[in-house]
């Protein structure tokens, strides 16, 4: 069992996604053990994303990530980590296959509709900073 953070994205939220994302985990077989909507402050932008302060594209992924409420969760199963990830699609959305959420609803590498832990030590550092332990199922 393994436990992973997967956020969908203000464009996710705005184009009205959300049930068909949390369709797709839940019918691969994944709990969602914590669930909650929240509009990213700057702050928590850098912190969630400090991989990529120092990058050129950093301005436009802060812009858009506090731009409009997200949907922040946690997911458990079998290797959760690498199999959202691979549900997700590659991060371009034009490179991402047919069948994968990216894949499937988007165009634009800025505005790719989910993010995912790509690591265990990312999915723990991320759920830490988005739920507290209360806020998750045991
Ligand atoms: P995420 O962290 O959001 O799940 O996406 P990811 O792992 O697939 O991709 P990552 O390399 O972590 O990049 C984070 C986000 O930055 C934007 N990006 N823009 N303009 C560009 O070349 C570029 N490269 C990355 C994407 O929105 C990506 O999701
Ligand atoms: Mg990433």
């Amino acid at each position: 069992m393994e436990r992973t953070f997967t956020m969908v994205k203000p464009d996710g939220v705005s184009r009205g996604l959300v049930g068909q994302i949390i369709s797709r985990l839940e019918d691969k077989g994944f709990r969602l053990v914590g669930i909650k909507t929240l509009v990213m402050s700057e702050e928590l932008a850098r912190e969630h994303y400090q991989e990529h302060v120092d990058k050129p594209f950093f301005p436009e992924i802060l812009a858009f990530i506090t731009s409009g409420p997200v949907v922040a969760m946690v997911w458990e199963g079998p290797e959760a980590i690498a199999t959202i990830r691979k549900m997700m699609g590659a991060t371009n959305p034009i490179a991402a296959l047919p069948g994968t959420i990216r894949g499937d609803w988007g165009l634009k590498v800025s505005e790719n509709l989910i993010h995912g832990s790509d690591s265990p030590a990312a999915a723990e550092r991320e759920i830490n900073l988005f739920f507290n332990v209360h806020e998750l199922l045991n």
